[in-house]
């Protein structure tokens, strides 16, 4: 997607346990749905969502990492948290799945997603479902599936062994997009420098300061409060393997495109959008691609994945 990969770049839990031990599960869950379903109005054009070619590309380049060069197709997929359709309207487009499910515990994300996947003319059921209480039969999917969404979810080892139960023996299991403890706190780095260079940068620019949010943009103070884990590699690892998951892997992703991405995205935060040049959107976005690369073809498979932005974790479900 993007110009930048978009786990939010949670708070990170040092102890992997809940970010918010005051709020109760039930809390968090709540507060999960109302962030999300304002969010919903706006989330496509925030984080760039895409479903043509290069939203199918980077779609298709996280699963070809986790499951190999030619994933699927999977006859039947259940997304988890699948917000207006990123992953699996993509994989419906790429032909990677057949039959999709998408789930999520925001009625307003579903309505988003149907709205999408009409427009592209793609046939999607939609449930809206809490991942730890799945409301499908046992062993009715082929593939389940999510991008961004585990590191909101209080009660993981009960959500993963929901994952568990509705797969199919020998089906898959994958997750992209989580945010990464240790690349989280890296990441803080170019964006502390980056707060500290706006006003010279929108100086340089001739760009004006932002204006006040607008009216209906989710509650930022909510923020901090669905964003309730980031992992360490070990801790995705373990989960799927104590929800009886085998052949698990866990990938490290974006180390250089996202500190480049999280720069720009922070200094362009602080201006007046309409006055943000055009070559400048499109030295960020360029970059940001061509820093992809990088990290793909010579980063991601030599460093650890804990240092890394995103985690992503596939395994399969014992035949
Ligand atoms: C960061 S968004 C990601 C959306 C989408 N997967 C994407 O990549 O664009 C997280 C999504 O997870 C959903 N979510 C949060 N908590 C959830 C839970 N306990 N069960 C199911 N979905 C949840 C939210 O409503 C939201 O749509």
């Amino acid at each position: 997607m993007c110009p930048i990969s978009k786990s939010e770049g949670p708070s990170s839990s040092a102890s992997g346990g809940l970010r918010h031990p005051l709020l109760s599960p039930a809390e968090i869950r709540d507060v999960n749905t109302r962030y999300h379903d304002v969010a919903a109005g706006h989330y496509d054009s925030k984080w760039g969502i895409d479903f043509g070619e290069l939203g199918g590309d980077q779609v298709l380049c996280k699963v070809r990492k986790a499951l190999g060069p030619r994933p699927g197709p999977f006859a039947r997929s259940l997304e988890i948290g699948s917000g207006t359709g990123y992953f699996t309207l993509n994989l419906l487009r790429a032909g990677v799945i057949v039959q999709a499910t998408c789930s999520d515990i925001s009625p307003g994300m579903l309505a988003a997603l149907s709205a999408n996947a009409q427009r592209l003319g793609l046939e999607v059921r939609t449930e809206m479902a809490d991942a730890e209480r799945l409301p499908f039969p046992d062993e009715s999917f082929d593939l389940v599936l999510g991008h961004a969404v585990l590191h909101h979810i209080p009660d993981l080892p009960r959500a993963w062994s929901e994952f568990a139960r509705v797969l199919r023996p020998g089906g898959t299991v994958l997750f992209a997009g989580e945010p990464s403890r240790y690349g989280d706190r890296l990441a803080r780095v170019p964006k502390r420098a980056a707060t500290i260079a706006a006003p010279l940068w929108r100086r340089a620019l001739r760009a004006g300061k932002a204006p006040p949010a607008e009216g209906g943009a989710p509650d930022a103070a909510l923020e901090s409060v669905v964003d309730i884990h980031a992992f360490a590699p070990g801790e995705l690892l373990r989960q799927a393997r104590g929800a009886g998951f085998v052949d698990v892997r866990v990938i490290g992703e974006e180390l250089l495109a996202n500190w480049f991405g999280w720069t720009n995205r922070t200094l362009e935060a602080t201006a007046d959008p309409a006055e943000v040049p055009w070559a400048w959107k499109w030295y960020a976005y360029r970059g940001y691609l061509a820093l992809q690369q990088l990290d793909r073809r010579l980063l991601e498979s030599r460093l650890p994945a804990a240092i890394f932005y995103n985690l992503m974790v596939a395994a399969r479900k014992r035949a």
